[in-house]
């Protein structure tokens, strides 16, 4: 089943929770929330307190990119404020085991994302820890960006390590996800796509976006 989620970091932040709930009315499947500290990567977005408010205003699963240097300290902060779950980016764990752990111990979804130059290596180890991996398709940080298709091959081989490890881990992909590269993402082996811009951007409605993202992947199922 391919899920998808819509990135609030495109939206209008002047009306989040409206954003949210349309977004939730077009049938998406969570909401991802893009947290940056300015350190990790240059932009600052998010903190655990528009966590909290979202869960305030849908009931959708939230799920927390933790885009941030020392993502260990601030862990119970988003599951309290009501993530379901915390992803944590492999360039910013000098000790991902120990992160991943303290995620699984919180009681939420554990996910680990890796930026488009970290190579598959650097988690393979990993792979029994997680529920969930984030290919990012862009350089963290900004929305707007468009697809790297290299990583399509880095989505192909994650399938077949998982496949070959009997892992149900899913997929995720985040960054220039629209109508044109989320079947080429499915292919690859991708199960939960993250959109942003082409969600919130454009002159559609956010209802008509997320029915074309939908429409897109499963006309690409059928083979048509
Ligand atoms: C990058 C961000 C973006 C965002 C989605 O750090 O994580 O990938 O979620 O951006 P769009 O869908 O606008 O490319």
């Amino acid at each position: 089943m391919i899920t998808i989620e819509a990135s609030i970091l495109a939206a209008d932040y002047a009306r989040l929770g409206q954003q949210a709930r349309e977004a939730e009315a077009a049938g998406v499947d969570g909401i991802q929330i893009d947290v940056m500290d300015g350190s990790f990567v240059p932009n600052i977005t998010f903190g655990p307190g528009v966590v909290r408010a979202l869960r305030r205003e849908v009931d959708l699963f939230l799920d927390v990119d933790l885009m941030i240097v020392n993502p260990q300290e601030h862990l119970e902060a988003f599951a309290d404020a009501g993530a379901g779950r915390l992803i944590v980016h492999r360039e910013a764990c000098s000790n991902p085991r120990e992160v991943l752990a303290s995620v699984r111990d919180l009681g939420v979804e554990v996910g680990v994302a890796l930026a488009p130059e970290t190579p598959l290596s650097t988690i393979e180890e990993l792979l029994g820890l997680v529920d969930f991996v984030q290919v990012m398709t862009v350089t963290p940080g900004w929305g707007g960006q468009d697809f790297i298709h290299s990583q399509l091959e880095k989505i192909r081989r994650l399938r077949q390590m998982l496949g070959a490890r009997g892992l149900g881990v899913r997929i995720g992909v985040d960054g220039g996800i629209d109508t044109t590269t989320a079947p080429l993402v499915v292919m690859a082996g991708a199960t939960s796509l993250v959109a942003g811009s082409a969600v919130y951007k454009g002159a559609a409605s956010v209802a008509e976006n997320v029915a074309a993202l939908k429409a897109s992947v499963t006309a690409n199922q059928k083979g048509e």
